[in-house]
C-alpha cells in the first residue's frame, strides 16, 4: 500500500465529517480565528508558509496576502471538500496557492517525493492539533520541514473548552468507538508549550486567547439535554446510534455529573492555548 493511503482511523472519521460539513465550514468563527493567526504569526513579505489541516483554506489565503506575491502558501488537508472551497476563494483572489490533498500525521512521504519544501519559514496549523492521534510524533515530523529559525504556531481548546467533547472521547476509548478527537492530553496550561518542548522546540510565545463563543455555565441537570444535542452532531452522531446510546447516555451522565464544582455546576469557558515554537 503506498505512504499517502495508510491512513489513521481517525484521519478518516476527520475527513468524513469535514468532507460533510466543508460547504457550512466558513459560516462560524473560524474565519476570526484565521485572522488571528495571521496577526499573531505576521509572516513577512517573500517568506514560505506551510499550513498544515488548512481545511477551506482561510489561514493559507491570510498567509498569502500577507506574503505577497514573492513568498509562496502551500495548503494541505485531507479533506477533499474543505479544499474544494478554498481552491475556489483563492481562484476568486486570484492567489496563487499551494494545495495539496495528503495526510499531515505522513508529510515525510510528501517530502521525499519532492511535492512539499523543507526549507518553510513558517508552519501554521489552527484548531487541528486536537484531531491528531499522535501529536508528538507528528510535530517533531513538522519540524523537519522547517528551516533553521523557522516557526509553527498552533492552539488546542483549553481542558475547560467543551468539557463535553473530553467526556465523549473518554467514553469512547472505554467503549472502543472511534471518534475523531484526542483533547485528553491537554491537563492545563503547561501542556502544549511541554509538547513542543518534547519535540525540541524552542518556544518563543505561550499564551491563552479567549474564544468566540458566548462562555456557558452548566446545572448537572441539563446533562441529559446536552447529550442529546451533541449527538446531533457530526462529530458526537456515533454516541448516539440505536446500540450504544444508551449505555452512553449513563455515562455521559455520570462524567458530567464528577465534573461539577461549586454550586453544582459545571462551568465551561470558551477559550485555546496558543503557542509559537522555534526550530533550534
Ligand atoms: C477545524 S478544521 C481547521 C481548518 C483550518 N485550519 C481553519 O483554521 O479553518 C480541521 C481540519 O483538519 C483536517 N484534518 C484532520 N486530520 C487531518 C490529517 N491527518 N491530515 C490532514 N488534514 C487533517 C480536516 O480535514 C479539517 O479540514
Amino acid at each position: 500500500m503506498a505512504l499517502t493511503t495508510m491512513r489513521s482511523t481517525t484521519t478518516i472519521t476527520s475527513k468524513r465529517i469535514y468532507d460533510a460539513r466543508s460547504s457550512k465550514y466558513n459560516e462560524s468563527w473560524h474565519p476570526e480565528h484565521a485572522a488571528n493567526y495571521i496577526r499573531w504569526a505576521q509572516p513577512d513579505a517573500g517568506q514560505h508558509v506551510l499550513d498544515l489541516a488548512c481545511g477551506t483554506g482561510l489561514v493559507s489565503i491570510a498567509a498569502k496576502h500577507a506574503v505577497g506575491p514573492t513568498g509562496t502558501v502551500t495548503a494541505v488537508d485531507v479533506s477533499t471538500g474543505m479544499m474544494a472551497i478554498g481552491k475556489q476563494s483563492a481562484q476568486t483572489g486570484g492567489l496563487d496557492i499551494q494545495w495539496l490533498e495528503w495526510d499531515v500525521t505522513n508529510l515525510l512521504s510528501a517530502k521525499a517525493q519532492g511535492k512539499i519544501r523543507d526549507d518553510y519559514d513558517w508552519i501554521t496549523c489552527a484548531t487541528a492539533l486536537v484531531l491528531l492521534e499522535d501529536p508528538l510524533s507528528t510535530i517533531k515530523q513538522w519540524k523537519e520541514l522547517l528551516k533553521s529559525g523557522g516557526r509553527i504556531i498552533t492552539d488546542v481548546p483549553t481542558e475547560k473548552t467543551m468539557p463535553q467533547g473530553m467526556i465523549f472521547e473518554q467514553i469512547g476509548k472505554e467503549m472502543g468507538i472511534e471518534q475523531p478527537s484526542r483533547r485528553l492530553w491537554v491537563k492545563n496550561e503547561k501542556s502544549l508549550e511541554q509538547l513542543f518542548f518534547d519535540a525540541g522546540f524552542e518556544i518563543e510565545n505561550s499564551w491563552k486567547a479567549p474564544g468566540y463563543l458566548p462562555r456557558k455555565d452548566h446545572r448537572v441537570d441539563e446533562a441529559g439535554e446536552l447529550f442529546d444535542r451533541w449527538t446531533g452532531t457530526d462529530f458526537c452522531r456515533v454516541f448516539g446510534e440505536e446500540n450504544v446510546r444508551e449505555k452512553a447516555r449513563t455515562m455521559f451522565l455520570k462524567r458530567f455529573d464528577e465534573m461539577k464544582g461549586e454550586g453544582g455546576m459545571v462551568n465551561e469557558e470558551d477559550a485555546f492555548y496558543l503557542v509559537i515554537g522555534r526550530n533550534v
